[in-house]
């Protein structure tokens, strides 16, 4: 039986460079499901569809196809703050269940597992998953963390505005109707603040480890 490892946390909390490591480890295919969200919300941007109309963006999520997940254009803040936006939708989450679940329950030939990351992984995707981490940080450390990511793409931003941004998609994450972000009650809570990424990945596996070898 194929394994899961679900990863959940907020934004720039790690998660993702934890989820493709700990992929990497343990020879699990992996899916980054924020790039979902954002996929749609690039050709809600470049469709100039309506942000609040959630029927309209599930046929865009609906028509997402996976070589749209490699675009580079996906890590841009505006199409992580229009992603943010579009989650808040029922439609557009039910649209990319069926991609995620089956992601999940069948990674594709050589894989033993799938690890996938996100904000409803552990809690809706996945609720029986083998390993649920729950990944955060102080908003701070991870508005400086995403301030760096986004000079490093060369993008016009000050600290300042960063902060407010992530502050302004944490609230909309955590308090939207349908599948907020939280952590699953039986997920492992792992604080990424004062933790370098190899510390913080050492931690992971081998958690992760531990609980697969007694599956
Ligand atoms: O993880 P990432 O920052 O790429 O996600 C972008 C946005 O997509 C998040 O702010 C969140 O609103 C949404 N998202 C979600 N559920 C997921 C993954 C991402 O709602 N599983």
């Amino acid at each position: 039986m194929s394994k899961v490892i679900a990863i959940d946390g907020t934004f720039a909390s790690g998660k993702g460079t934890l989820a493709k490591r700990l992929a990497a480890h343990f020879g699990f295919a992996y899916l980054d499901t924020g790039k979902l969200y954002r996929a749609v919300g690039l050709r809600a941007l470049q469709t100039h569809t309506d942000m609040g109309d959630g029927k309209a963006l599930a046929g865009l999520a609906a028509k997402i196809k996976p070589a749209e997940l490699d675009n580079p254009e996906l890590k841009s803040g505006a199409v992580a703050a229009a992603a943010s936006k579009l989650a808040v939708h029922t439609e557009v989450r039910a649209a990319l269940f069926d991609y995620q679940r089956n992601f999940a329950l069948k990674p594709g030939k050589g894989f033993k597992g799938a690890v996938l990351d996100g904000r409803d992984i552990g809690t809706v995707i996945s609720p029986d998953a083998d390993v649920k981490l729950y990944i955060d940080a102080q908003p701070q450390v991870r508005a400086e963390r995403r301030y760096k990511e986004l000079l490093s793409y060369g993008e016009n931003v000050t600290l300042e505005k960063v902060a407010a941004d992530l502050a302004e998609r944490d609230h909309r994450d955590q308090n939207r109707d349908t599948a907020p972000l939280k952590p699953a009650a039986n997920a492992h809570l792992l604080d990424t603040t004062n933790l370098s990424i190899d510390a913080a990945f050492d931690r992971a596996k081998t958690l992760a480890e531990t609980i697969l070898s007694q599956k």
